[in-house]
């Protein structure tokens, strides 16, 4: 891969302003980006404003950031629900819903939005980026650009390239996401990419673990914080990612390898169906305030 780096970024798009999107944009918008962010209607847009408020009011509390970054930083980001705000976008980063459809019906609808050079990225944790990527008339300007939670903490960024991602997309992505303090990694388009194929077998076991009432949920959250230095027990970490996307996750990497680590515990299902989603929806394995 050649380190050139041929694009300069200023303005970047983020569609979808859910537990990803409004940390995305904060990681952005931290670091002196021009930040647009899309929702798809006005309570989403609420939600998406309502989580950068809470996230950069908690640095300012910490004494990490004065209430005037605060604004700066907040100034910096316009909120929209509509997607041909991004004609003006240098890089767009979808941080949609993990559904294959909704995310090819965005990269068609960015056609005939973005300028002809702007990179396009998704943050899907599973999907097949070559597959999303198809529904845009370029597909050699798709990547997967896959930020982990919570994103303005977590430094890793897993970059996914496929067989047709142009070498200067990837090296441009991988500049931006150094400028941005990130760690980035590259890796080929199969399920899960690294960390999560690493990861989602451990997260189902310990569902399945709890779902068999062989131990409590806090017991298996106590074994692995403080027998193996994990700074949040398996369960709780479900909770933090939210039991829909990763019963999504779950069921697109089982669907691809048919292993049983991989099949989604079916409390997982019923939960997601009972909209205990975690924190997001404020009960999950545990219950939010
Ligand atoms: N947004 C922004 N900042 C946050 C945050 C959030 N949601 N949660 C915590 N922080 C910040 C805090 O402000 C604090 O910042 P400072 O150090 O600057 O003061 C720092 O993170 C530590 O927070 P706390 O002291 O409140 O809590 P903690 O020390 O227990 O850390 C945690 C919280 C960062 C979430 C930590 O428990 C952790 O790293 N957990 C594991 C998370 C993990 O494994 N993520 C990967 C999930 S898998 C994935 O993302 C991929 C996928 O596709 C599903
Ligand atoms: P989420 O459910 O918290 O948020 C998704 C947001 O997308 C919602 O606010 C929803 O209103 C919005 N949305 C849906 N359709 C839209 C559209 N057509 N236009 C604009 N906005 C739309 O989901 P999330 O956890 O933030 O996940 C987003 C993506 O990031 C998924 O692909 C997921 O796999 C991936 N991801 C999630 C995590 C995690 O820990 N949650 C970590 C890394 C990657």
């Amino acid at each position: 891969m050649s380190d050139e780096i041929t694009r300069e970024f200023s303005t970047v798009g983020v569609i979808g302003l859910g537990t990803m999107g409004a940390g995305i944009a904060e990681v952005f918008a931290r670091n002196g980006f021009t930040v647009i962010g899309v929702e798809q209607n006005e309570a989403g847009v609420q939600r998406g404003r309502e989580h950068l408020e809470h996230s950069t009011g908690r640095a300012v509390k910490r004494e990490k950031m004065t209430t005037e970054q605060q604004a700066e930083l907040l100034g910096r980001i316009t909120l929209t629900t509509e997607m041909a705000d991004l004609a003006v976008a240098d890089l767009v980063v979808e941080a949609v819903v993990e559904s294959l459809e909704v995310k090819k019906s965005i990269f068609r609808a960015l056609d005939d939005i973005v300028r002809p050079d702007a990179v396009l990225a998704t943050n899907t944790s599973s999907l097949s980026v070559t597959e999303i990527s198809t529904a845009n008339a370029k597909p050699g300007r798709v990547v997967g650009v896959h930020f982990f939670n919570p994103a303005p903490v977590q430094n890793l960024v897993e970059i996914i390239r496929t067989v047709v991602t142009e070498p200067d997309v990837l090296a441009d992505v991988q500049g931006l996401l150094r400028s941005l303090g990130k760690n980035p990694v590259v890796c080929g388009d199969k399920a899960g990419f690294i960390a999560n194929t690493l990861l989602f077998g451990y997260l189902n076991h310990a569902v399945a673990m709890y779902e068999g009432k062989y131990a409590s949920r806090e017991d298996i959250d106590a074994a692995m914080r403080f027998g193996c230095g994990y700074p949040m027990g398996p369960l709780a970490l479900l909770d933090l990612i939210g039991l829909d996307t990763a019963y999504e996750i779950l069921d697109t990497m089982y669907k691809q390898g048919r292993d049983r680590l991989h099949a989604p515990a079916p409390i997982l299902k019923q939960y997601v169906t009972a909209g205990l989603l975690g924190r997001k929806s404020g009960r999950g394995f545990y219950t939010y305030e």
